[in-house]
């Protein structure tokens, strides 16, 4: 029976305020497959274990959780993109690469809640920590190796998980977003010196002025060009948004242990502070100035 003054939901005994269950909502799992059990909600929400007693060590170990999920996808994304540009399917690369910029937004946004976390709360369970760091993040050197920031030093802490290490060896070898994207220009009649189109990708890359000319080209006859077009201002989304975690990562750090040095044994914040010096795409920054 429905109250006659209210439009609010009514249970059979006239309570409001109130949402009934329909007769059709599934309600046995003793057979069926659950919503816990598909997401295998029963290991995920049991893998939270705070080594100290401390109320805000819950905060630390979800929001480092959190960030490798979304780092996670974010590399699954970025394997797609890849494969796409490789393939010459910008539509579906362009799909992907807006998504990354996404997820990378959300884990910026991340940074505000732990930068409610106090100095003085934090180093109450540092030391339960010891040398471990978000530096031997596997999720994340990939992802910047998949957007062109390699670096052979840094599988040096991956050498005890050698399936980790495998699969970063194998990204560190491949081409990157990046050098496909360079590869693109070269497959769209652009010149690009054939040193940067069968370098070893293992290394760092290096700005080349070919490079600058092609993206240059391309900016300035965009209509011609337009699928190249677009995919440079996708990469220079990813790069800004991609900074701006590492900005909010370098100043949050800051911001909760000072110039103290990090549990992964670097300087701390002058080491994460290098990391903004680091571009992914350093021509299409470059030409911004010769337009
Ligand atoms: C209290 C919070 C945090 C502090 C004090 C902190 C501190 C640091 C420091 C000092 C480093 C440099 C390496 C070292 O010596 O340890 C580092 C690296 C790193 N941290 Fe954090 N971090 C915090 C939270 C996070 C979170 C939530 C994530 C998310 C996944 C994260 C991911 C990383 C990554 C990926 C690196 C490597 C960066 C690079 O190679 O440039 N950190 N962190």
């Amino acid at each position: 029976m429905s109250c006659p003054y209210s439009n609010k939901p009514t249970d059979p005994e006239g309570q409001t305020n109130y949402r009934a269950i329909e007769d059709n909502i599934h309600t046995d799992f003793k057979d069926d497959m659950s919503y816990g059990d598909y997401l295998h909600l029963e290991k995920v929400l049991n893998a939270q274990h705070p080594l100290s007693n401390q109320h805000d060590e819950m905060l630390f170990i979800v929001i480092h959780q959190a960030s490798e999920l979304w780092i996670k996808l974010a590399g699954h994304e970025l394997n797609e993109a890849v494969e796409n540009i490789k393939s010459g399917d910008f539509g579906h690369a362009f799909k992907v690469i807006a998504r990354v910029k996404q997820i990378l937004s959300q884990l910026t946004q991340s940074w505000g809640i732990l930068s409610t976390l106090t100095p003085v709360d934090y180093l109450k369970f540092r030391d339960t920590l010891g040398h471990s760091s978000g530096f031997q993040s596997y999720g994340y050197r990939k992802i910047e190796f998949l957007l062109g920031n390699k670096n052979a030093e840094l599988l040096k802490v991956h050498e005890s998980n050698p399936q980790v290490h495998q699969e970063l060896q194998y990204i560190l070898n491949q081409p990157s977003l990046y050098d496909e994207a360079l590869l693109a220009l070269k497959s769209h009649g652009l010149p690009i010196d054939k040193a940067v189109l069968e370098r070893d990708f293992s290394l760092p890359y290096q700005a080349n002025k070919s490079v600058l000319n092609a993206w240059l080209t391309v900016y300035q006859n965009a209509e011609q060009y337009f699928h190249l077009y677009e995919l440079a201002e996708k990469l220079v989304d990813i790069e800004d948004s991609f900074q701006q975690w590492r900005f909010k990562h370098m100043y949050t750090v800051q911001r909760i242990i000072g110039n103290k040095i990090g549990t992964g044994g670097s300087s701390g914040v002058s080491f994460l502070k290098k990391a903004l010096d680091i571009s992914f795409f350093p021509e299409l920054f470059e030409l911004r100035t010769h337009l």
